[in-house]
């Protein structure tokens, strides 16, 4: 899955002969799963038309501040439309445009939405050779750059002008690797190895039954995401659950048991840099499995149940440079206990879990947290969806571990 999947996409396209391929661009940030709108200098409509790139991008075009064959004349927000991006990109971005970017100038509702927009902002100039090398380009290049917008430079080959050198746009594929990349880089969480836990284990009784809990892997499998969102390279060892993941930087292990669980997680612990264990681990297991389906009998059954192993406190025990983190799900005396829970098994923060908060615990899309650190230090969190806690507990992890 690309880091621009779900992603809010402005382009911005200015009067540059290879506004043509602006087409290709929309196209491709489509495909990734991008959601994309276009605003143009009027200009750049003698090189491709709004029509094309609204038809592409499934969304209005805008060159104006307002639509004028448009018998209601709608208010084109330049502060709207740049607020709603996540990246904008201004491809082609002609030397007009650069330096009215680089002076402030405000002429069109492109530069105006340059000016008010909040988001990362990529540009991708294109000109002919010597326009490019110019001392007043070069001083828009440097001067766009100091104010924090990235450049995805422009590469040599022939021009439109007939004449070879550097000032062609990068290629649709090429830009869109370089946002890729770039935004990749500068994720949190890049470079860093995250095993996760999740999900309930099941303990096999006989070949047909098993011991288990109710744990449905919400919460983990929402914690894997959010990592592997911020760039971590994700180890998600998950007990029996319907949940689902696709994302290229999680590779998934299943397992049923706790005994397997806790083989699979010594596999890779000694290699990560944050282990969280959010797994619903079965305590008991029964003592002895019946390699036979038990028979139904009058008299009344008894199983003995021999103790798991505790596979967070054995990964407390031999933690060098990871950064550990449990989960303690609890019914009374809950801050004392996940507190004596942080010393018991050598944590870096607990994420406290009570039965006693409606919305909060297994089965539900929500839950309601307080994380504490290994100083003891509480953070209580309001009741949010398990997709907004995960986010909570991976920020904290982030601004800890920094
Ligand atoms: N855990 C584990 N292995 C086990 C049991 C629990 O790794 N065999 C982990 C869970 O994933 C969770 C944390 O330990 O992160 C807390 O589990 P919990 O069952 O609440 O704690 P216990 O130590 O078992 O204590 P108690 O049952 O008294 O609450």
């Amino acid at each position: 899955m690309s880091v621009l999947s779900g992603k809010k996409i402005l382009l911005g396209i200015t009067a540059g002969i290879a506004a043509y391929k602006t087409a290709s661009l929309v196209r491709l940030f489509i495909k990734l799963g991008a959601d994309v709108k276009v605003v143009m200098t009027p200009a750049s409509k003698d090189f491709i038309t709004p029509l094309t790139l609204s038809t592409l991008s499934k969304n209005p075009v805008h060159s104006t501040f307002f639509d004028v064959e448009d018998e209601n004349e709608i208010w084109n927000s330049h502060v709207d439309i740049g607020l709603w991006a996540d990246y904008f990109l201004i491809a082609p971005a002609t030397a007009n445009t650069m330096s009215k970017m680089a002076n402030g100038t405000c002429d069109n509702l492109l530069l105006a939405t340059y000016l008010s927009a909040k988001c990362p902002i990529y540009f991708a100039p294109a000109m002919d050779l010597d326009m490019y090398i110019h001392p007043s380009t070069k001083e828009s290049l440097d001067k766009l750059q100091d104010f924090g917008n990235i450049i995805i430079p422009a590469t040599s080959g022939e021009l439109a002008s007939g004449l070879v050198g550097e000032g062609r746009m990068a290629e649709p594929e090429d830009i869109l690797s370089f946002i890729e990349n770039d935004i990749l880089s500068k994720l949190p969480l890049r470079g860093k190895k995250v095993l996760i836990t999740a999900g309930p284990t099941y303990e096999a009784i006989d070949p047909v039954r098993f011991i288990g809990n109710h744990s449905s892997g919400k919460m983990g499998f929402a914690i894997a995401k959010e990592a592997a969102n911020l760039g971590a390279e994700v180890i998600l060892i998950t007990g029996p659950t319907h949940q689902q993941i696709n994302h290229s930087f999680v590779n998934r292990i299943d397992v049923i048991s706790a005994d397997q669980m806790y083989t699979e997680v010594h596999n890779y612990f000694n290699d990560v840099d944050i282990a969280i264990s959010a797994a619903a681990v079965a305590d008991y297991k029964p003592k002895n499995v019946a390699n036979q389906k038990i028979k139904k009998k009058d008299s009344s059954l008894t199983i003995e149940l021999a103790p798991t192993k505790d596979i967070l406190a054995s990964l407390g025990a031999i933690k060098k440079h990871q950064f550990l983190v449990g989960f303690a799900l609890e019914t009374n005396n809950e801050i004392e206990n996940a507190k004596s829970k942080i010393k018991r098994k050598n944590l870096d923060a607990i994420v406290l879990n009570s039965l006693q908060d409606k919305g909060a615990g297994f089965a539900a899309n929500t839950n309601k947290i307080t994380i504490i650190d290994k100083n003891l230090n509480e953070k209580p969190f309001e009741l949010k969806s398990k997709t907004a806690v995960a986010k909570d507990i991976i920020n904290e992890i982030v601004n800890s571990i920094r």
